[in-house]
């Protein structure tokens, strides 16, 4: 949520910053802003898009070589031009941009008041940059020990870039809970609430831990510590992301090009990871834990959004194929509900962003409680990788569209092979069927090639769809995770109410909804659970309701019983997530167009939830 970027060096800061924030515009978009110093400090801001911003400026920048630039996902205060960040301190020096939730901006802001500050803004953001020009005032310090002062006194989430008119050669930023990538180019700094911002211009960058602030000056950055101002020596990590990743690539949205992306996402998941012929999955992080693993009695499971879907489709693989118990929590549940953790218990965590803040929060909670965390997270670098005590990367590469759709089945595709692991290493699963199950994961990503192909029938399917208020998305066994997956990218993209059901589940309440103005979509592959669903679908027809269904080729029955049929190649029960999931996310994609919503920045949505 909210994305922030900062420059200093030798070029153009606004072209710097502005295409920054159009990178990180997926974090946060309901309003935006820039502040450049060039002698004196300019700010620009405005609610809505960077392209309304950049509209504003039109024409009226001034060469800086200094700037700082935000992209707001509202938290206190509504989008609107005041809120809009950067801040400005009441003396008019100081200003900031910032990413997260000050929780003690209530007591701030009256002890402020009592000092006659004044605030426009309805922002915990206006309060905290306040709050370091009263301490600078106070302390007669420079900026980057204002800074520190005040955030000692702060309760809540940040990360911050912070510049001054009286102190032009430096830039100062700090993080506690929401991320922050610093990138060093040859004589010039960026700051990035993830390194897309700068990718094009350096590939160098140090990842601010909790607790840690920046202090960049033209001739360098010096890391120290908030609480103890302490000299942190910080590791330089070289990124491979190349701009190409993170741009669209002749698609109409990124959510597109992420759809299609599949085969290659899947291929890289499993490169390196997967030998059949010798029944062997090869994963460091599944390695470094092995003797945890042995042990474990129980799997934890914790995600959030679509992250906890995916942890849901493992449930049924993992417990399939290890016989180890598995329980599935949304995060934000399992941190608050007092849980039972045990140390010999492993806990999956789950996130694309590897940022979401219930998650990172959970993660602590259970290596508090002394069990091992194993973080199968998308971005390199993320809060929740570093934190983890095992992990692996899902190598989908960058996930720009906020509905989350390649993340999804590279998750479900480590899951898949964590379970093969597993019941491997505890002799549940023999070796043929290993290698059945391992030569069905590399053909995958052909398979889901072959769907592709028929994103025009679906675009024609999702007029049926285009038109209604409401939406049911019926599936059983290792299908009803997706069928709730199915259900939520439909109602983030395109606005349309959507509920995810298993199947039989339907008679118990669902079914009364069911008339013709219902559109009930049906997740119904060959395997274990066919026969049941088809009573599901008659059930379904009895009552009008019109059938969309995913089914495997030529099940005549459910073609039948269906208005619409999207058909999907032969695969193994367990595996079959992978492929029905394609023609439900085109769905959603082409029913969002269809309505003429914003698919890849939908209303109230961001991708990285930081706050919890
Ligand atoms: C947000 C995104 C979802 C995502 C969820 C969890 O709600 O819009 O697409 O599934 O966060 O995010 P994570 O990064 O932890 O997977």
């Amino acid at each position: 949520m909210c994305g922030i970027v900062g420059y200093m060096g030798k070029k153009d800061a606004f072209p710097v910053l502005i295409n920054g924030l159009k990178r990180l515009e997926y974090r946060g978009y309901d309003s935006s802003g820039i502040a450049l110093y060039n002698g004196d400090l300019e700010i620009y801001k405005c609610k809505g898009k960077v392209q309304e911003l950049e509209n504003l400026t039109g024409g009226k920048i001034k060469s800086a070589k200094l700037g700082i630039g935000h992209t707001r996902w509202a938290t206190h205060g509504e989008p609107n031009d005041v809120n809009a960040h950067p801040h400005i301190s009441n003396n008019g020096d100081l200003v900031i941009v910032h990413n997260g939730i000050i929780e003690n901006c209530d007591s701030l802001k009256q002890f402020l008041l009592d000092r006659n500050y004044t605030f426009k803004s309805d922002t915990d953001t206006e309060i905290l940059i306040n709050f370091i020009e009263y301490v600078q005032k106070e302390e007669k310090v420079t900026l980057d020990q204002a800074v520190r002062l005040a955030l000692r006194e702060v309760v809540g989430a940040y990360a911050i870039a912070v510049i001054s008119k009286k102190e032009p050669d430096f830039m100062v930023s700090a993080r506690l809970g929401s991320p922050l990538v610093l990138g060093l180019g040859s004589g010039e700094f960026f700051i990035g609430s993830d390194a897309t911002p700068f990718i094009d211009l350096t590939k160098k960058v140090i990842y601010l831990e909790d607790g840690e602030m920046a202090i960049i000056s033209t001739t360098g950055v010096s890391i120290r510590t908030i609480e103890s101002d302490q000299p942190v020596d910080a590791v330089i990590h070289r990124l491979k992301m190349d701009l190409d990743s993170i741009e669209k690539g002749g698609y109409d949205h990124f959510m597109l090009k992420e759809i299609f992306e599949q085969p290659t996402s899947i291929l890289n998941t499993i490169r390196g990871r997967l030998f059949e012929n010798n029944a062997q999955i090869r994963m460091a992080g599944l390695d470094a834990i092995s003797d945890k693993l042995e042990k474990a009695n129980r799997i934890l499971i914790i995600g959030c959004g679509t992250s906890w879907h995916a942890g849901l489709v493992g449930e049924y693989i993992i417990e399939d194929l290890s016989r180890i118990p598995v329980e599935v929590e949304y995060a934000s549940e399992f941190r608050y509900r007092n849980p039972i953790i045990k140390s010999d218990d492993i806990v999956i965590a789950i996130s694309q962003s590897g940022e979401t803040a219930d998650t990172l929060a959970a993660i602590k909670m259970a290596k508090a409680a002394g069990a091992c965390v194993f973080g199968i997270c998308n971005v390199v670098g993320s809060s929740i990788a570093r934190e983890s005590s095992a992990g692996a990367f899902t190598h989908a590469g960058p996930e720009i569209g906020v509905a989350s759709t390649k993340a999804f089945t590279a998750q479900v595709t480590v899951l898949t092979m964590i379970a093969l692991y597993l019941g491997r290493s505890n002799d549940n699963l023999s070796k043929s069927r290993f290698k059945e199950i391992a030569k069905e994961i590399k053909l995958i990503p052909k398979k889901i090639e072959s769907m592709l192909e028929l994103d025009d029938k679906v675009q024609s399917i999702a007029k049926l769809l285009n038109k209604s208020n409401n939406a049911l998305f019926l599936g059983r066994g290792f299908n009803f995770p997706v069928a709730l997956e199915g259900a939520l990218k439909l109602k983030e993209i395109s606005y349309i109410h959507a509920e995810g059901y298993p199947a039989a589940e339907m008679k118990h309440g669902p079914i009364a909804l069911i008339d013709d103005n219902m559109p009930v979509i049906i997740v119904a592959p060959r395997g274990g659970m066919y026969e049941k669903i088809v009573s599901n679908i008659q059930e379904v027809k009895a009552r009008k309701g019109a059938v969309i269904s995913v089914t495997s080729y030529g099940e005549s029955e459910v073609k039948a019983l269906s208005d619409a049929v999207i058909e999907i190649p032969e695969t193994l029960d367990c595996l079959t997530p992978l492929l029905t999931t394609i023609p439900l996310q085109l769905l959603s994609y082409h029913v969002a167009v269809q309505r003429e919503c914003n698919v890849d920045q939908p209303r109230n949505l961001a991708k990285s939830v930081t706050v919890e």
